[in-house]
């Protein structure tokens, strides 16, 4: 610890760990630290500094119901079930933060808290590359690390300090809060032990956030509750992270086909000055966004709106799954195939996954069988193909 604001802001317990200090000195150090800078005086409201700024989401919808994007010295935890794009959120908004602020980001750097390992660089390369951005300075400013315990989640949690304050990180991301320690806390007797923990974590993570004016985004997943006669989805994590948390968002997969569609539904659940608002966006590969289309931009300049799979071709980034090194190799020519209106490098090669790998092996394909193993292509656009295909056939 190095800085007085950090000190200030540090419960003794915490200080006094330190070696060869006792309570009491700890405590006293904090007083004095408080005076210096002015913290043990009241200030007129009319004086109070907010300055809180704003991080795009990607979306315009969800930048709008989070009152401009996610914001900075306070908590934010977006929770929902699994593939509601929680992930998805994680990774665009580890790349806008890197915008300049006329565009919606900090120009600032990031840490990222990995506890499930579907962090991907291939991922944020397209990201980078849809906001117009240069995906290789994107990785050298995103600080990564890989979580193995929840004993190491705390203790990378408190490694971020050092971030903000020598590498301009302006927003922590943990993707997901409670992953390990639902698997490591198991059962009523270990429920308070856990709950101290993640107690520890919040608030350390708090506590940053307001020292440094840094965002934190928090994925949690849910549980099904029963509340009487309903059965609804809820965070886990208990009070602790529905009272750490100033924003909440709960992210839903209800209405749409999680195999077939990639719309979702963003709900505020709880926000110190906003309406309870919903928006609907959607995921892509290029990160979250309010169209299943997203635009290409060189620089500053807008060059178009392009399918997600031009986007592809045009950037000669690879298309393959993700953590995939973007080397198709091992994938079979798929060339025929891409002459089918629809098809493009990235969707024909992951029909070769599943097998389709000629036109006739398209025509043969149940549309929702396969619809429900691609990502981004519904049965609709399957038949679309199909019939874009029979033409092709017959001409
Ligand atoms: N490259 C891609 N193109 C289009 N859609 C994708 C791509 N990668 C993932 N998806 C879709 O994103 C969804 C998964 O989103 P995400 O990983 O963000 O969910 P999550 O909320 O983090 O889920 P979990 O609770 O399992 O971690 C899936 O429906 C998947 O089909
Ligand atoms: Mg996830």
């Amino acid at each position: 610890m190095s800085t007085a604001e950090a000190l200030a802001m540090s419960p003794a317990s915490f200080v006094a760990e330190i070696d060869g200090l006792g309570e009491k000195t700890a405590k006293k150090l904090i007083w004095n630290a408080r005076d210096a800078l002015g913290m043990t005086d009241f200030t007129a409201a009319a004086e109070i500094n907010e300055n809180v700024e704003t991080i795009t989401t990607g979306s315009q919808g969800l930048d709008h119901i989070l009152g401009g994007g996610v914001q900075t010295g306070k908590l934010t935890e977006v929770f929902g079930p699994f593939k509601s794009g929680k992930t998805n959120l994680a990774h665009t908004i580890a790349v806008t933060i890197q915008l300049p602020k006329s565009m919606g980001g900090l120009d600032s750097s990031v840490a990222y808290v990995d506890t499930e390992n579907t962090f991907s660089k291939e991922k944020i390369k397209r990201i980078a590359t849809r906001f117009g951005l240069d995906p290789l300075k994107v990785l050298s400013r995103l600080y990564h690390s890989r979580i193995y315990s929840s004993d190491h989640q705390s203790q990378m949690i408190q490694k971020t300090e050092n971030l903000c304050k020598t590498r301009n990180v302006r927003l922590i991301i943990v993707d997901s809060l409670m992953a390990l320690m639902r698997n490591e806390y198991v059962g009523i007797g270990m429920l308070a032990r856990r709950q101290q923990v993640l107690n520890n974590m919040i608030h350390g993570l708090s506590r940053i956030a307001e020292t440094y004016n840094c965002a934190v985004l928090l994925t949690n997943q849910v549980a099904t509750k029963m509340m009487g006669m309903f059965a609804a989805d809820d965070a886990i994590g208990g009070n602790i992270v529905a009272h750490g948390c100033h924003f909440r968002v709960m992210f839903k997969t209800k209405g749409f086909s999680s195999n077939n569609s990639l719309k979702r539904r963003g709900v505020i659940v709880d926000a110190p000055d906003l309406p309870p608002e919903e928006c609907e966006f959607y995921i892509t590969s290029a990160g979250i966004a309010d169209t299943d289309q997203v635009e290409l931009h060189v620089g500053n300049a807008k060059i178009g709106v392009l399918d997600i799979e031009t986007l592809y071709e045009e950037t000669g980034i690879g298309a393959g799954d993700d953590g995939d090194d973007g080397d198709s190799d091992d994938v079979p020519s798929t060339a025929s195939l891409t002459s089918v209106k629809g098809i493009g490098k990235g969707t024909a090669e992951h029909f070769a996954k599943q097998g389709i790998k000629s036109i006739e092996n398209l025509l043969a394909a149940q549309p929702e069988d396969l619809a429900s193993k691609i990502p981004g292509v519904s049965s609709k656009k399957i038949r679309d193909m199909q019939q874009h295909a029979r033409t092709l056939i017959s001409s």
